[in-house]
């Protein structure tokens, strides 16, 4: 059975990163989802479990997708998936630069572990969770950027000062 793992850190999950599941969901048998933690994003707007949530919520129509977290390091939680790949969305010649270092870091600590990246589709390419969190943040309209399933979640934690 092919496995591929998606992860992210989903601050919120986006269309683009449904797109990216959706597609991978059809190449592989089965496909974890895993809410991750990037040390470099060190305010997120959202709680681990609220993350989850979320994307739980937006993958619940996909059969062979299932969610978890973890709060280390990816080419450690891979080890349980043997023969897993990683899968990571290319939007820009930009994302590459980032994912290619992390793709040898990953190696490094786990030579086993092989990443596939699948590029974008157009319509996606300029959509990132910080726009949609900015968007949220002026009460703009959020719908044809996140999953209409979610759309309330942002907009509660937005009421409740979230930034
Ligand atoms: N469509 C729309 N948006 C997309 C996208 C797509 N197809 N692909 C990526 N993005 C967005 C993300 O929403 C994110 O937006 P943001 O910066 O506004 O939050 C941005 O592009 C970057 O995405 P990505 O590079 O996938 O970063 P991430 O923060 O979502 O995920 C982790 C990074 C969590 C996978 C990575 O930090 C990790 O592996 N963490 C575990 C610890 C570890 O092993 N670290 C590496 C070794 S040091």
């Amino acid at each position: 059975m092919s496995t591929a793992i998606y992860p992210g850190s989903f601050d919120p999950i986006t269309l683009g990163h449904l797109n990216i599941i959706e597609r991978a969901a059809k190449i592989f048998d089965e496909l974890v989802v895993t809410v991750m933690f990037n040390a470099a994003k060190k305010t997120p707007m959202f709680t681990l479990e609220e993350k989850l949530e979320m994307v739980k919520k937006s993958v619940a129509g996909f059969e062979n997708v299932r969610v978890e977290s973890s709060d280390g390091l990816l080419a450690e939680y891979a080890k349980q998936f043997p023969g897993a790949v990683i899968i990571k969305g290319l939007r820009a010649a930009s994302d590459f630069e980032y994912e290619f270092i992390m793709d040898q870091v990953n190696k490094n600590m786990n030579p086993e572990l092989e990443t596939m990246f699948l590029t974008a589709d157009h319509e996606y390419t300029f959509l990132s969770s910080s726009i949609v969190r900015e968007l949220a943040s002026y009460g703009a309209e959020l719908k044809g950027y996140v999953p209409d399933v979610i759309i309330e979640d942002i907009r509660a934690k937005i009421a409740e000062g979230g930034k």
